[in-house]
């Protein structure tokens, strides 16, 4: 990884064997003296063809189970910090 400022540059390894579709990458940048300040930007990019996929996460597929109750977002990861409010990714 260069870094230059605020900007991180990061060299993927060359397109091979993957398969034709749309692909995101995201970064997660945590500040080190402030754990609780990150952000995660996300960007859809194609490899193999130029025809974007259509998102899978629909309603009608995934709601029965996923969709919350108390504010109507899909809800898709384990939320349960031990305590409330630590850093870090505890909902992988
Ligand atoms: C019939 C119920 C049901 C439906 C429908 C369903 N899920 Fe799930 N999903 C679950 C359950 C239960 C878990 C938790 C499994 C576990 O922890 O072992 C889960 C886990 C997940 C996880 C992993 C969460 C984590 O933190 O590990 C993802 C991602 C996910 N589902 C996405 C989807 C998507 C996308 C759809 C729709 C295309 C969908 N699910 C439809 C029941 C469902």
């Amino acid at each position: 990884m260069q870094i230059s400022g605020d900007t991180l540059t990061y060299k993927l390894q060359p397109v091979s064997t993957e398969k034709p579709g749309t692909y995101t990458a995201s970064v997660w940048a945590v500040l080190k003296s402030d754990g609780l300040q990150q952000a995660m930007p996300v960007v859809d990019f194609q490899i193999g063809t130029a025809t974007a996929e259509k998102q899978i996460v629909e309603k009608e597929k995934c709601a029965t189970c996923h969709l919350g109750v108390s504010n109507g977002n899909s809800i898709f990861t384990i939320i349960d910090p031990a305590v409330a409010g630590q850093t870090g990714n505890w909902g992988a």
